[in-house]
């Protein structure tokens, strides 16, 4: 709920004279240096009129408006309460997400951001859809470092996904966020997600000594046999 003839003043206060020259209601100082009397009236009246169309046009709009501040201190109350209240509607308290949903949608930023700029590949979407389709077993891509491995498979994680919404794809790229490295956070995150997405009601150990990639193995085995951890 932006408060706009409050934008305006702000505007009035902090654009330099140049730009800010067409919301200045009064004359001022340089245009009586540089016009003659007459000229400087009918300039100001001139933008006057401009100014009263567009808060016109601002009222009319329907947004949500508040005028007639005492003065700045008071326009900054109100902006800052506003944007709070903005703040608490979109992100009430209790909405935050939690470490497993934080943990994902990191790595899908990072997958978004290694593929925007993509380019070929096909031939190894084919090869990779071939796999998925027709082995069980897990899959290795190989190559030297900086050849575009984590790229292709991100592109191909996130096109599957977006063709298949109800398969349950989880990317996990090592070095992408300050957690993504701790072998055992790695584990806890992919079987929270494992837990939350096929709503497993088992509990994940909480244990370091518990968990290990055997663990996950199993848990992964189990979630494909239809069971639980
Ligand atoms: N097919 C591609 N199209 C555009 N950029 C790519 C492609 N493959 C890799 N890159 C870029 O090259 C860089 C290294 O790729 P990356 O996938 O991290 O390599 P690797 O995982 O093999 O070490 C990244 O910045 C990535 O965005
Ligand atoms: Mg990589």
């Amino acid at each position: 709920m932006p408060s706009f003839i409050s934008v305006i003043r702000i505007m009035q206060c902090h654009y330099p004279m140049g730009l800010r020259a067409d919301f200045i209601e009064g004359a001022y100082h340089e245009e009586f240096e540089k016009y003659p009397p007459g000229e400087v009236e009918r300039r100001v009246e001139a933008r006057r009129q401009k100014l009263d169309r567009l808060k016109d046009r601002i009222r009319e709009s329907g947004l949500p408006l508040r005028e007639g501040y005492r003065d700045s201190e008071q326009l900054g109350d109100w902006v800052l309460e506003d944007l709070q209240k903005i703040i608490d509607r979109d992100f009430p308290e209790g909405s935050r997400p939690s470490k497993v949903a934080r943990e994902a949608f990191d790595q899908y930023l990072y997958a978004q951001r290694l593929t925007r700029a993509y380019v070929g590949g096909e031939k190894y979407f084919q090869q990779l859809d071939d796999h998925l389709n027709h082995d069980t077993l897990p899959l290795v891509v190989l190559g030297e470092s900086g050849l575009g491995k984590s790229t292709l498979l991100a592109k191909w994680a996130l096109d599957h996904q977006q063709a298949n919404p109800s398969d349950v794809v989880i990317m996990h790229f090592i070095g992408s966020t300050r957690a993504s490295a701790d072998w055992v956070a790695m584990l806890r995150r992919i079987m929270g997600e494992l837990k939350q997405t096929l709503d497993i009601k088992e509990e994940i150990p909480t244990r370091t000594e518990e968990l290990s990639a055997a663990s996950l193995a199993g848990c992964i085995k189990q979630v494909l046999k239809g069971g639980s951890f």
